[in-house]
Order: structure tokens, then sequence, then C-alpha cells
């Protein structure tokens, strides 16, 4: 059975019939296009890759249907930079060499970015502590803490 639903993401407006099991980084990815949303862990809720905000709160969008985000706001990764001008996180990260394959990236700086609004000036332990739901397969996370702190 299909469900309308209205769903802004990225402050565009995205309207359309889903079926009700739709989650919502399926929607993200294949209905809105917006593919910086990754899914890492077979829709386990496990590794953080497909981290959004969801009314600003960080959220794993393979553990929400997409139904239940109707009548919300979304960002995803592509809603960070604004016109092309990257956030002070993003450049952070390029600065400190934060990534390697960047698939983790866009859910760490998805709850990164919501983190650093309630902790601006964190200790290294609560950025490990924040960072706990993002798996890395790559870097060690000391470049990541790094660039968090920064
Ligand atoms: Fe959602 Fe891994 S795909 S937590
Ligand atoms: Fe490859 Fe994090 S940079 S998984």
């Amino acid at each position: 059975m299909d469900t309308k639903v209205k769903i802004f993401i990225n402050d565009e407006e995205y309207t359309e019939y889903i079926p009700n099991r739709m989650l919502l980084v399926d929607f993200i990815r294949d209905v809105a296009g917006l593919t910086g949303t990754h899914i890492g862990c077979t829709y386990e809720g496990v590794c953080g890759a497909c981290t959004v905000q969801l009314n600003e709160q960080a959220i794993k969008s393979c553990l929400v249907l997409a139904v239940q985000a109707d009548g919300h706001s979304i960002t995803t990764v592509e809603g960070l930079a604004k016109g092309g001008v990257l956030t002070s996180l993003q450049k952070a990260f390029n600065d400190h060499h934060a990534l390697q394959c960047g698939y983790c990236t866009p859910g760490i700086l998805m709850n990164m970015d919501e983190f650093l609004k309630e902790h601006p000036n964190p200790t290294e332990e609560e950025i490990r502590h924040g960072l706990v739901g993002n798996l890395c397969r790559c870097t060690g996370y000391a470049h990541i803490v790094d660039a968090i702190r920064d």
C-alpha cells in the first residue's frame, strides 16, 4: 500500500506516493537522488554512514520509515555547504586529512554538525563519545578527532 508524503530535504519539497515500509535512507537516495547519504551496514543501525538530520537532530536514516518524516525537514550532507562554501567542519576535515575512502564521512559530518552546536568547545573524550555511533574502517579516528577539535 502506498502513502502520500511531503518531505522537505535541504529546503526542497518532495511530495511522493511511497510504500509504507520504505526506509528514509532509501527515500533520500532512490527518490530524492541524494546519494551522499550512504548505507554501510545493511540497515542494522550500527555503522552511522546513513546519518542525516531530522528537524536538526542527527538520526540514522536506516532506522526511520520515510512516512515518519512526513511534514518534516531533513538535512543531508549535500545541504551543509551553502552556495558552494564549505562549513568550518568540512574545511577542517579537508585540512586535517580526516578521511581516506570517505564512505563514513557524510554520516560523521551530519552527526558532528549537530554535536558541535551542543558542545561548541568539546574535549577529546566528549568528541570520541560523540563519535561512538559512527564507524570508520580507514583512519583510526585520530585525524577525525583533530578536525572536530579544530
Ligand atoms: Fe544506517 Fe549503517 S546504514 S547505521
Ligand atoms: Fe573510509 Fe572512514 S574514511 S570508512
